[in-house]
């Protein structure tokens, strides 16, 4: 299959490519446009057989929920069976925005899209291609982030062409993504409201709004303990580099000087070897392994970077890769979710009374 590749950066640009864009959701077929978070690729979402495709296209398990898109606070009354007031008030303060929704499904949203699930997940993006998109769709848009399945989401066209490009019929171009991490899913249909997947909507964000609000336990955890995650995507190993990736966690200097000692071992046996560090610590480490995520007086700025940098080691062949930890701030959540996903959940503790630094 060819994939067109449309560039948005002009007004003439967009309108035709996004047309064409619109008439080719309608007839089944499968685009990819940019949102706020991450690059989605969509399809109809109403429609169970686009679900197959986009299913097929990723080489994603069809028991992995897709969410629905829409452009309007009015498409979502027909979609679900009820909207809790918890959501109405979540709606107010986030949407349009990184936020999605899981609400009981009307009988409209068929169970391909859903995973075989009674419930239903909802976003409203902000991002103004994506609207325009759905608005002359005219149908919910399904769309899972726009990568293949267990390589990190794609924050550029670029890295929606490197996976996708032959597999679905266009991409729109809409340059970087602002935030560079997933929407945060909540969970609103039962009493406490929950957290499935953290995100750039914070914990403290939907206490504020709700005056409660819970993570879902087994986010927290491995995800081979007993606790299962509400959010079926949750509970694979996403965002896989090809490295062996490991977090280590601790004071700054200890961090570092156990990071420079674990990648000298491994360089002098031969590895091709990568740390993933912030600005701020940047100097303590041999210039050339290192790869700047970000600065930790800005974590938005280490949330944009990381699936760059993740997919950039990927296409250095990086063997071993160790990071530290980025869990500081309100957006430390949803950074060290992902990271420890891509680590397998493999973290060190530097300083501690069992280590031996050198
Ligand atoms: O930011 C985002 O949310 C991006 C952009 C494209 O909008 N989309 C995205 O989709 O990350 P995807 O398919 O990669 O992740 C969807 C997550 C999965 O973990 C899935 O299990 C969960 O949402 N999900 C979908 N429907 C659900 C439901 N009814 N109940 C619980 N979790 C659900
Ligand atoms: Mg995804």
């Amino acid at each position: 299959m060819n994939t067109e590749i449309c560039p948005m950066t002009t007004k003439e640009e967009r309108c035709p490519a996004i047309q064409r864009a619109a008439r080719l959701l309608r007839e089944g077929k499968l685009v990819a446009f940019p949102t706020e978070t991450v690059y989605g690729l969509g399809g109809n979402g109403l429609d169970p057989q686009a679900a197959s495709r986009i299913y097929a296209a990723k080489g994603r398990p069809s028991d992995n929920p897709l969410i629905l898109h829409i452009c309007d606070r009015e498409e979502l009354p027909p979609l679900v069976r009820r909207i809790p007031e918890a959501a109405k008030r979540l709606m107010d303060a986030f949407w349009p925005g990184p936020l999605t929704l899981i609400f009981e499904k009307s009988e409209k949203v068929p169970l391909e899209s859903t995973g075989g699930l009674d419930t239903v997940a909802i976003r409203f993006p902000s991002h103004p291609v994506a609207q325009e998109l759905i608005r002359e769709a005219g149908v919910p848009i399904a769309a899972p982030s726009a990568n293949l399945s267990g390589r990190p989401s794609p924050t550029t066209a670029e890295h929606v062409i490197q996976d996708l490009s032959g597999r679905i019929e266009m991409i729109l171009d809409g340059g970087p993504v602002e935030i560079g991490l997933e929407s945060t899913i909540i969970d609103v249909t039962g009493e406490i409201p929950l957290i499935l997947r953290p995100g750039y909507i914070s914990l403290v964000q939907l206490r504020e709004v709700l005056g409660s609000g819970e993570f879902d336990p087994a986010i927290l955890g491995k995800p081979d303990s007993d606790l299962r995650p509400r959010a079926p995507g949750m509970k694979y190993r996403h965002y896989a580099p090809k490295a062996e990736l490991t977090i280590v966690e601790g004071k700054p200097e200890a961090v570092a000087s156990r990071i420079l000692s674990l990648a000298k071992e491994k360089k002098n046996q031969g590895f091709r070897v990568g740390i993933l560090c912030s600005e701020e610590s940047r100097g303590r480490y041999d210039a050339s392994f290192v790869k700047t995520i970000g600065t930790r007086a800005k974590e938005e700025t280490i949330a944009h970077n990381l699936y760059r940098c993740l997919r950039e080691f990927d296409e250095e062949e990086k063997e071993f890769v160790y990071s530290e930890a980025f869990s500081e701030g309100p957006l430390g959540a949803a950074i060290m979710n992902r990271l420890m996903k891509a680590a397998g959940y493999r973290i060190l503790q530097a300083g501690g009374e069992d280590e031996n630094l050198p």
